[in-house]
């Protein structure tokens, strides 16, 4: 059952189901969540989130298999935004 869809705790409240490899971005879009972003390619780090406490960039990043079926994000703590 690795396949089925990722229950995600976002930082406003609710929780969306999504599937392993949509874009961060469009299942934050889903879930009424906007993920800030910049140069969308990976090296501006403005669309950074945390993922069960590690840091991805949202905008080249990919929701993960979850051996729990379960993903908590938040927002990363950047001291530059
Ligand atoms: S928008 Fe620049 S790293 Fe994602």
């Amino acid at each position: 059952m690795s396949s089925a869809s990722i229950t995600i705790h976002w930082p406003h409240g609710p929780s969306t189901q999504a599937a392993p490899g949509t874009d961060w971005l469009d299942a934050a879009h889903q879930a009424g969540w906007s993920i800030p972003t910049g140069c969308m390619g990976g090296s501006c780090g403005a669309c950074e989130i945390e993922v069960n406490g590690t840091t991805v960039r949202a905008c080249i990043a990919t929701v993960p298999a979850s051996k729990s079926g379960e993903l908590r994000v938040e927002q990363a703590s950047d001291p530059y935004w």
